[in-house]
């Protein structure tokens, strides 16, 4: 763990939860909470809130606070014999104080380690034995990196599968003006259509009304484009292949005690997931994933799928 220094302050958040502040040097900051290791809250040097949270989300342990990024294992969706989207974004984590060496970049100061292992209590629902880190950084330039590495650690010799997910809630001023690129032409999963299997059109992705799609096989980058905010959020990922766009949009919406009617406007996931093909891992193997999102001015345009680029173009 990155010292209790000015860039890592470990607090209490919203009923006395524990929470950990990343901040750094330009005024850039993120919020994770051990409870589900969940980061709710990610800002900019200019203080701006580039994740949503819901109006009405509840900080009540086990439930999931609604919004910010949800940790999805072993399971995301419904796919599976546990509850929707697997119990880690429900259980308390540890901040790991001695980490393992992790190949990242000395110039991160601000970073925090968390781990979630098997307890008997799971063991009843998934019975193997687990080991799940994340690391949570904040770039100087403000990018966070969400890194994940989960390891069999089973002692009876057998493998175990699972599924993955980084459910992302991202802030968003107008819906109906968003647009996502990198998802054109893919094949995708209908969840509003019994997961039946289509082919995305060739035009960027826009909204007006309930969408809820698993897109396999994705690029490594996709662009939500914030038109009225001029703003576009980049999302580089690896380890996990698949991508989850989802809005719930009026109707759902009301049917959600922790969602506020009117919030549908103002959010959209876009979550970098692990869904088709579950991995494999036998005892002792360990397998990683890793999300970075930057938010580039709108002089990114359409079709300019380059972040690297468009971060040092000016
Ligand atoms: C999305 C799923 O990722 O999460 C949706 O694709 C689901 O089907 C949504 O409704 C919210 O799930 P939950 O369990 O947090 O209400």
């Amino acid at each position: 763990m990155a010292s209790e220094n000015v860039h890592v302050e470990l607090c209490k958040g919203v009923n006395g939860l524990d929470k950990v502040i990343l901040r750094e040097i330009r005024g850039c900051s993120a919020e994770v909470y051990l409870n589900g290791g969940q980061v709710t809250s990610w800002k900019n040097e200019f203080r701006e809130q580039l994740l949503f949270l819901s109006s009405k989300a509840t900080f009540k342990p086990p439930n999931a606070i609604r919004g910010g990024i949800q940790i999805c294992f072993p399971q995301f969706g419904t796919i599976g014999s546990l509850e929707q989207h697997g119990f880690a974004r429900n259980r308390l984590w540890i901040v790991d104080p001695d980490p393992p060496p992790f190949p990242s970049n000395i110039s991160h100061r601000a970073y925090i380690d968390l781990i979630l292992r098997h307890s008997e209590e799971d063991a009843k629902i998934w019975p193997h034995r687990y080991e799940c880190r994340i690391r949570v950084a904040l770039g100087p330039g403000g990018d966070l990196m969400l890194t994940s590495r989960i390891r069999n650690t089973n002692t009876d010799g057998k493998s175990f599968s699972f599924t993955f997910a980084y459910h992302t809630y991202f802030s968003v001023t107008d819906i109906s003006e968003v647009r996502v690129e990198g998802l054109e032409t893919l094949d995708y999963l209908d969840n509003l259509k019994n997961k039946e299997r289509f082919t995305e059109q060739g035009d960027a992705l826009t909204f007006e009304s309930e969408v809820d799609k698993v897109y396999l096989g994705t690029p490594t980058k996709i662009a939500i484009l914030d038109h009225e905010r001029k703003r576009t959020f980049v999302l580089r990922k690896d380890g996990l292949p698949d991508a989850v766009v989802w809005n719930p949009w009026d109707k759902k919406a009301k049917t959600m005690v922790d969602f506020g009617d009117d919030d549908y406007k103002h959010m959209l996931c876009v979550t970098a997931a692990c869904v088709e093909k579950p991995v494999t891992l036998k005892p002792g193997e360990e397998w990683k994933g890793r999300l970075e999102i930057s938010v580039v001015p709108s002089s990114y345009c359409s079709g300019q799928l380059d972040p690297r680029r468009a971060l040092f173009s000016g």
